[in-house]
């Protein structure tokens, strides 16, 4: 039985505005910001608030979901002093990334190349352990392991014995990267020898992918990543909340409204990269969203793109007048606004 549905945390592509969307459509009990990468200093606050604004909402989303930050880096005692000031800012819980595969991360010693060295995740999660307030949660995001999963179970037991209170497992080693399938009786296995609360990560697409996620792990506790980009309304679907149908012309809609979102806090050169990575997950679902990114992926501008969403909505794919929400999110006022 699903209990509690995590947004992963996605760089370059679920920032603030994109997760605080996705969280408003619904379904979603809880979200991660994208890594914030710890070298040996402490961060002022600038650094942070453009990664993690929702400081200034008590740690949550336009529609209140939790999201708490998460940190990378290989310097326990820096991991720790940049983690106690995100909590002096409002940190109710600090995520720690140990699944990053990027080379430029792991060459600098963060990251999944951790997975090979059980002691120093357990020196990272203790120090930050230690250093935080009793109320503060500490938790953790690996992967299966970093060549191969021999030091899985290792690993698990140092990040719990070090203090961490949940763990999420994307169930795919770091060699093994994004390719399917996640190897789900993994989780299943550690589920039997530790106590940590476990979130089962990789490879949910569709409804069906959840189940049997939670069949073979039997963990009820699972992280969306692509899945929910590609069907914004998975989370609900997953949960069985029944919703209005969403066409094309609804994630147009959505689309410009991301958009319309961009504009008001993300320098102008950065928003067309970000609607078109959006759209590249937006493929697995919609047949639709091909033709389009074909359409604009050379466009280098944000307001480009967006003409060509209000033209789509206009001439091929305009949703019915009396159905303009998006899950859990009513986007009648915003079309009024554009359309009359
Ligand atoms: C573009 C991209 C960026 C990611 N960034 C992060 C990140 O910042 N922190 C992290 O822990 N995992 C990151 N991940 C991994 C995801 O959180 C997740 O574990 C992975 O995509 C598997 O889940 P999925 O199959 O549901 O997408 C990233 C994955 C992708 C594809």
């Amino acid at each position: 039985m699903l209990n509690q549905i995590y947004l992963a945390p996605m760089e370059g592509v679920l920032d603030h505005r994109l997760r605080g969307l996705l969280c408003a459509i619904g379904g979603i009990d809880q979200c991660v910001t994208e890594f914030i990468r710890i070298t040996d200093k402490t961060y002022p606050k600038r650094v942070y608030e453009k990664i993690y604004p929702e400081m200034h909402s008590s740690s949550k989303t336009f529609n209140n979901t939790p999201v708490k930050p998460q940190i990378l880096g290989d310097n326990p005692q820096a991991m720790a002093a940049n983690a106690l000031k995100l909590t002096q800012l409002g940190a109710k819980s600090i995520d720690i990334n140990f699944g990053c595969p990027a080379k430029t991360v792991n060459n600098s010693g963060g990251g999944s190349v951790l997975l090979q060295f059980p002691d120093k995740l357990y020196a990272i999660v203790h120090e930050i352990r230690q250093a935080l307030p009793e109320h503060i949660t500490v938790t953790a995001k690996v992967r299966l392991g970093f060549k191969d999963d021999s030091l899985f179970m290792e690993n698990v037991k140092a990040i719990e014995s070090a203090g961490a209170s949940e763990l999420t497992i994307h169930a795919r080693t770091k060699v093994q990267g994004y390719k399917p399938p996640a190897h789900y009786h993994k989780i299943a296995e550690i589920n039997q020898h530790t106590n940590i609360k476990l979130i089962a990560n990789g490879e949910m697409w569709s409804t069906q992918d959840i189940e049997r996620a939670i069949k073979i792990t039997g963990v009820t506790d699972i992280m969306l990543g692509r899945g929910a980009l590609a069907c914004p309304e998975l989370a609900l679907r997953a949960k069985g909340i029944q919703i209005s149908p969403i066409t094309w012309g609804h994630i147009c809609l959505l689309l410009l409204y991301y958009a319309k979102n961009l504009e008001t806090d993300c320098p102008e050169k950065y928003q067309h990269a970000l609607l078109k990575q959006w759209l590249i997950y937006l493929r697995y679902q919609y047949g639709e969203a091909h033709l389009f990114f074909e359409e604009v992926k050379k466009l280098t501008s944000a307001k480009a793109i967006q003409c060509a969403l209000y033209k789509t909505i206009r001439e091929r794919a305009k949703p019915i007048e009396d159905n303009l929400s998006v899950g859990q999110l009513d986007l009648s006022d915003f079309y009024i606004e554009l359309f009359n």
